[in-house]
């Protein structure tokens, strides 16, 4: 696991510079493709390199993370919506390549092995961009989540739906119960795995995620058990890091060589 401590668009400019080396050595690449507020930097940076003609989604395709459950097909707030808006329509992705988990389907079950199944015949997801709840939460995968758990139906916290209730005009019940969400076993499948916090409200959880024990209360403790994570927060997300200077000196002495 490493960890970068630096200015919100900086974590970007080094998301970005992998998501681009990935595309450039590998076309066909799968992206796993988060929503959230903290990979929006992430996605602005990824389309103004677009733009320049610096990389191309053309070949590439996309897994989300997770879904309400219920949400009307052309709600605004349904992450489907939520990641076209955020960087699908905005590069070019060809039509159907990016895919998230139904979160109307009737057969939620089966609905879920199929997105396993879709992970696996894409040939895994290479790079995964992730942020982490203030719960320490990945995906929607909520505390006691099985750290074996593939995609399923979950019930969310309280605390997750009060945080998101900014996204449905404040109003709490407003936020759906349920989400269908790729599991903790999913997400350790990716090969690399970008994960960005920033902001004093996400420093406990990175402090578990990071120094604390691999435990179901806090699921994004099973990413220690990943080979390839780069945990990219700001000073304010790294503010309960016991080991920050250490972070620090290592991450300024780096290789120039050495990406993420
Ligand atoms: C949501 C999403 C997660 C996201 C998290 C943090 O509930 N399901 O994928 O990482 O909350 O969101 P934000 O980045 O807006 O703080």
């Amino acid at each position: 696991m490493e960890v970068v401590i630096a200015a919100p668009d900086e974590l970007a400019g080094l998301a970005a510079d992998a998501i681009e080396q990935l595309l450039a050595a590998k076309p066909t690449a799968v992206l796993g493709l988060a929503t959230g507020s903290s990979p929006l930097g992430i996605y602005d940076e990824l389309v103004r390199r677009y733009e320049a003609g610096r990389l191309s989604f053309a070949q590439a395709r996309g897994f989300t993370l997770d879904e309400y459950v219920g949400l009307p097909a052309d709600h605004p707030e349904s992450y489907r919506n939520v990641i076209d808006r955020e960087i699908v329509s905005r590069v070019d992705f060809a039509p159907g390549a990016v895919r998230g988990p139904d979160g109307l389907a009737a057969d939620v079950v089966t609905s879920c092995a199929e997105y396993e199944a879709a992970i696996v015949a894409a040939g895994g997801v290479d790079l995964q961009i992730l942020g982490i709840g203030s719960d320490g939460h990945i995906g929607f995968n909520e505390p006691g989540s099985s750290l074996a758990s593939r995609t399923r139906i979950k019930t969310l916290t309280e605390q997750t739906r009060g945080d998101n209730a900014r996204f449905f005009g404040g109003d709490i019940d407003l936020v759906p119960r349920h989400c269908l969400t790729q599991g903790l076993a999913t997400i350790m499948s990716a090969r690399h795995v970008v994960l960005i916090a920033t902001g004093y409200a996400k420093a406990e959880a990175v402090h578990h995620l990071v120094e604390g024990s691999v435990s179901a209360m806090w699921p994004g403790t099973v990413l220690q058990h990943h080979p390839h994570v780069s945990v990219l927060v700001d000073p304010a997300a790294a503010g309960r890091l016991q080991l920050a200077d250490y972070f620090r000196s290592t991450y300024a002495a780096k290789p120039e060589w050495q990406g993420l």
